[in-house]
């Protein structure tokens, strides 16, 4: 492996069209819809943070303002806060501003994930840095980024993380074919597939939003054609990296990661993932669960598990 060289960016790629949530994100990021009271991505922002990267470059698109406001002071609310005496609301109004150092490009056109990644080359530079998608949650309780950068530092080349779904799943994501390495977490990827036929996937093991990649993505991702939908597929480098010899920065690796994941661009998770939070809220779960088993209960047999 060449010098050592820490992961200390993170890019935050923000700048899909969020088609799912139409009309709500017509004019408002999806990274912005609340769980709760909290923007997805600040917990996105929270969770690089707490992975020791404080440097964060955001990939913006049409619609983005919000975003760039989130993370920066609002003088005039704080002043409105301070003079009622709103300590609380006032530090969770700071807390967003103080959190990391913030960057931003826009990515003019969205052009797929591997291009929004390749708009983050010149902050980058000649760093390993990590990928983690603005709608894609981990629980901040169960470890995932410091693990794959520990991989990193260990083996070079680049790192996804792997979730195990049913094979009945597998044909909705990207999916890893792979290799035991001998340490229990950790395997080598030799191919990935998206969205495969179920008796087609190598694995059950799908591809989830946070990457550490080497800085050679950057020259595969400008070779790198459109694939699927027209795009240009971060999935399709890390394939060419996964078959690149490592010393020009070729190898993938995948981290299992076992703990609790929320996909909030999706409808149905992003209900699932409010209500979930919401019933951890010391300020609301008493309250919200005693509604939720009336409302439950109410409403016993109603509905399907189709149309989700
Ligand atoms: P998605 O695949 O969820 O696409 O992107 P999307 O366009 O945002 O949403 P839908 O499918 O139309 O509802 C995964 C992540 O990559 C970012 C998105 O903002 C999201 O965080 N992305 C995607 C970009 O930054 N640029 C792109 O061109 C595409």
């Amino acid at each position: 492996m060449a010098d050592y060289v820490p992961v200390l960016k993170a890019v935050v790629p923000a700048a899909g069209l969020g088609t799912r949530f139409l009309p709500a994100t017509k004019a408002t990021p999806k990274e912005m819809l609340p769980i709760v009271d909290k923007p997805a991505i600040q917990y996105v922002v929270e969770e690089a943070v707490d992975a020791g990267l404080s440097d964060v470059l955001m990939i913006t698109g049409r619609n983005k303002r919000s975003i760039e406001d989130h993370f920066d002071r609002a003088y005039e609310l704080e002043e409105a806060l301070s003079a009622k005496g709103d300590a609380e609301r006032l530090a969770a109004v700071r807390e967003s501003a103080d959190l990391a150092i913030m960057h931003y490009v826009r990515q003019g056109e969205p052009r797929g994930l591997g291009h929004a990644v390749y708009c983050a080359r010149q902050h980058v530079g000649e760093e390993p840095f990590a990928v983690l998608l603005g709608d894609d949650m981990i629980d901040a309780r169960d470890e995932l980024l410091k693990r794959m950068i520990q991989v990193r530092d260990e083996r070079g080349g680049s790192v996804v993380a792997l979730m195990e779904v049913p094979p009945d799943q597998v044909s909705a994501y990207g999916c890893a074919a792979i290799e035991e390495t001998g340490q229990d977490d950790v395997v080598r990827i030799t191919d990935l597939v998206e969205k495969p036929a179920v008796d087609e996937a190598p694995s059950n093991w799908i591809i989830i939003g946070r990457y550490v990649c080497d800085p050679a993505i950057f020259e595969v991702l400008e070779k790198t054609p459109p694939g699927r939908g027209g795009e240009i597929q971060l999935t399709d480098a890390l394939l060419t990296l996964a078959n690149t010899p490592a010393e020009q920065g070729g190898g993938v690796w995948g981290v299992k990661f076992r703990g609790r994941r929320y996909d909030t661009g999706n409808k149905l998770e992003y209900l699932r993932t409010v209500v979930q939070f919401a019933s951890e809220r010391e300020d609301l779960s008493a309250e919200f669960m005693t509604w939720l088993r009336e409302f439950v209960a109410d409403h016993d047999g109603v509905g399907t598990t189709e149309g989700a």
